[in-house]
């Protein structure tokens, strides 16, 4: 049985007629505290450079990254996630240069910390922006070993807690970091530094831009599809949420973003956690591609996607439209 009276006496139009009903029926509102901003960071002083696969982000310099964080928390950005953009010289075998407490950044998350106090600041934990062969994890013959990239990731997210850092985001897809990660915060008196898990983190080819970004394009030797989810596999990527949670996740992602919302709302209907998307960089390109040839509106095909991932159950999605997206929300942009 229907729960309302068949047409005529039942029209959906009614309550769609003016700005005003429309507004009082909406079921969801994009806020700006949703949004989480992905930054890259780079060496140099009053230094920005572009990324060419990713128009409009920028590349920039620590002190750079700080006047982007006085100016995202102006629109009301309360997050910011940061990713390195390492000199060539430190990509190594062993990825040393992911736990020196004054690597780029730790050094950003300080200086961002330092000038806006109440900006989350999010961390990556993953070796590949420091890896000489581009992958998340240590690479012995060919072979991304597990366990050894535990050790290295857990150094490494200490650093960065040690740095000031509110939240440790793994998206490394090792096994077992969440838990070792976990208890070294605890051991090391950080049991406050929260951790949002990559958790449904699939094999994907929209990180493509990503990987320019950081510099890990040209290195990386073959793929991730030993350590990154089969695009295919749903529940898999359920297992590996309730794995994380139970190992001391506070907040779980998925990713990609829009092709995968399916699995936002699985996740939120099944565990109930904060839960996170990340809107990644090709699907970024896509939209401001799109947008430059003039084939779709930009500005409301950004606004629509952002929409899309509150209404599957996003608590708050990664993006790097997050300053474009609060400046229309102050707006009032419905
Ligand atoms: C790797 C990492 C990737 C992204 C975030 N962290 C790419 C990858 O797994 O190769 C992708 C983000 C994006 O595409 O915007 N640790």
């Amino acid at each position: 049985m229907p729960r309302f009276a068949p047409f005529p006496t039942t029209r959906m139009r009614r309550v769609r007629r003016t700005p005003a009903l429309r507004a009082l029926v909406r079921e969801d509102r994009l806020a700006v505290d949703d949004l989480i901003w992905p930054v890259f960071v780079r060496e140099g002083e009053g230094t920005l450079e572009e990324v060419p696969s990713m128009p409009g982000v920028v590349r920039r310099s620590v002190d750079m990254v700080v006047e982007a964080a006085e100016q995202a928390a102006a629109l009301g950005i309360r997050a910011m996630c940061l990713f390195p953009y390492t000199d060539a010289s430190l990509r190594t075998e062993g990825c040393e240069e992911a736990w020196l407490p004054d690597n780029l950044s730790n050094r950003a998350t300080r200086a961002i910390k330092a000038a806006v106090p109440g900006m989350a600041v999010m961390t990556d934990v993953a070796l590949d922006p420091y890896n000489a062969n581009g992958h998340d994890g240590i690479v012995r013959d060919g072979v991304i070993v597990n366990d050894e990239s535990v050790e290295a990731l857990v150094r490494m997210g200490l650093a960065q807690a040690e740095a000031g850092a509110d939240i440790l985001g793994p998206s490394d897809m090792m096994d077992g970091r969440i838990g070792a990660l976990r208890a070294a915060l605890e051991e090391a008196g950080h049991q406050d530094v929260t951790i949002m898990s990559y958790a449904a983190k699939y094999a994907s080819a929209f990180y493509g831009p990503f990987r320019d970004a950081v510099g890990a394009s040209g290195r990386l030797v073959g793929d991730k599809k030993t350590y990154q989810i089969d695009p295919l596999n749903a529940e898999a990527g359920l297992r590996c949420v309730e794995r994380d949670l139970s190992e001391g996740a506070d907040m779980v992602m998925v990713k990609p973003g829009l092709p995968y919302l399916d699995m936002v709302r699985r996740v939120k209907d099944r565990f109930g956690c904060p839960t996170f998307a990340y809107q990644v960089s090709g699907e970024y390109a896509m939209i401001r591609a799109a947008a430059a040839q003039g084939w779709i509106d930009g500005e409301r095909v950004m606004m629509e996607s952002l929409m899309a991932f509150r209404r599957a159950g996003c608590d708050g999605v990664l993006t790097y439209f997050a300053p474009e997206a609060a400046g229309l929300i102050a707006k009032g942009w419905e």
